[in-house]
């Protein structure tokens, strides 16, 4: 297992460019399976969830081909229409190539995602809303085969929560469907809108994509394109607040401010200085943070995966803060490795209670997930000694050159 080694004290400072969003390039895959031929991306990171996303697209029988940060995909006319439950297990996301590839072939047979860290994690809304389109699902030895036997038409479907993946695969399978299709109550997240302009430059007819009604009319056939991925908003908040956590100054660029607005204004409360641009943000951080309350919600809220980042944040604050999650039902872990660093945080129920402290003290902690890898990094950072991050391989799913960017920012940090 590989770790970071993080030496805390040396303000995070300069310049940094995001690269393109995790969550959005991995959706962008799975849409280029709608229609044959050739694509190209740019702007994609060299992330481990990627990687995966490209064995999960080779299994169905495309070619993806990486040179540096653009990757080249074939699809051929006919498609293997399965993803198998290692690939699934490694990568949730994988469940989006349900809908496309019903879309498309009329089948799809794809490994029942288990729960995870964050707790069981259902995928109901999918099912229900491509049920409503035509399709039929059978639970068949830990498998899910659905089949569309008339093919998928539009409909009137109201989700019963933002759900960003179900808003994803529901649009995927519109875009082929018969007829018009409105999403109602849809996720508004900004990746979300950036699969909407890819599809429409594949010739799809996708309106209100970012707003929390999407309507698709469905066309006969896609065809394929070339498409510039946009800025991962969440390594441009995690950077932020390792600046603001070490009392640094930091000017993030590629990134438009709009999408981290509730953070950014959080941080601000306690205490930053930060000044907005159009597509670049800077951070200044403060000797010590001044406590807040904050909740988690579906985008345009405080993001969910800014929550452990925002916590390492907290711990050093001048008063008690509290963190509501509301998206996921455990999310917690990370509060016990932080508190081994001197942090009092605690979780009661959905809410984090977040005891400020004057200093945290580097020891061995455990990555445990992609963002408290990052939390634990932040609070590394602004603690006194050394830390010891281990499962560092989590930061490899979603952040490219995560140890040599802070280094290049002053930190002493290595892998
Ligand atoms: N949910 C249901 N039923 C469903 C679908 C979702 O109950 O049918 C629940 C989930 O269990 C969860 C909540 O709704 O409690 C939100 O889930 P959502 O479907 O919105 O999330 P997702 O599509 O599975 C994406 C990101 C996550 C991010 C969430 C929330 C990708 C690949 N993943 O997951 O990203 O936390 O949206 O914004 O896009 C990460 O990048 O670290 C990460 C975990």
């Amino acid at each position: 297992m590989d770790s970071i080694r993080v030496v805390g004290g040396n303000p995070i400072s300069g310049q940094v460019t995001v690269h393109g969003a995790k969550n959005a390039v991995l959706k962008h895959m799975v849409a280029m399976l709608l229609a044959p031929g050739r694509y190209r991306l740019d702007n994609v990171p060299g992330i481990l969830d990627v990687d995966i996303m490209g064995e999960v697209l080779d299994h169905v029988g495309a070619t993806c081909v990486r040179r540096g940060s653009v990757i080249e995909v074939d699809v051929p006319e006919e498609l293997n229409p399965e993803a198998p439950l290692d690939l699934v297990r490694r990568m949730r996301a994988s469940i989006l190539i349900l809908g496309a590839l019903l879309a498309r072939m009329g089948t799809a047979r794809v490994a029942l995602p288990g729960g995870d860290d964050f707790g069981s994690r259902p995928i109901g809304m999918h099912l229900e809303g491509l049920e409503q389109m035509g399709a039929e699902f059978e639970l068949r030895h830990g498998v899910l085969e659905g089949s569309a036997p008339n093919g998928l038409s539009g409909t009137e479907i109201f989700l019963e929560f933002p759900s960003v993946g179900a808003t994803e695969n529901l649009l995927l399978a519109a875009v082929l469907a018969k007829g018009r299709t409105v999403i109602g109550n849809a996720a508004r997240e900004p990746e979300l809108a950036d699969l909407a302009a890819l599809l429409n430059a594949m010739g799809a007819e996708v309106e209100g994509a970012g707003t929390s009604t999407i309507e698709i009319t469905g066309v006969p056939t896609l065809h394929p394109t070339d498409h510039t991925v946009v800025a991962d908003r969440l390594v441009a908040g995690t950077y932020a607040l390792a600046a603001a956590a070490t009392g640094g100054t930091l000017e993030v660029r590629g990134c438009n401010p709009d999408f981290l607005r509730m953070e950014l204004r959080k941080m601000e409360a306690a205490g930053c200085g930060v000044v907005r641009g159009d597509t670049w943000f800077s951070v200044v951080g403060p000797e010590r943070p001044i406590a807040q309350d904050i909740a988690t919600l579906p985008y345009p809220g405080f993001h969910t995966d800014m929550h452990p980042q925002m916590v390492a944040f907290l711990a050093r604050a001048k008063g008690t803060s509290i963190l509501t999650e509301n998206v996921y039902a455990a999310r917690f872990r990370y509060i016990g490795e932080l508190n081994r660093m001197g942090a009092d945080v605690h979780a009661d129920g959905q809410h984090v209670v977040i005891r400020g402290v004057t200093d945290l003290s580097g020891c061995e902690v455990d990555g445990c997930d992609i963002r408290a890898a990052a939390a634990l990094t932040i609070a590394g950072l602004s603690a006194e000694g050394e830390t010891i991050i281990g499962d560092a391989e989590h930061i490899d799913r979603g952040y490219d050159g995560f140890v040599d960017i802070l280094r290049s920012l002053g930190a002493d940090i290595d892998r």
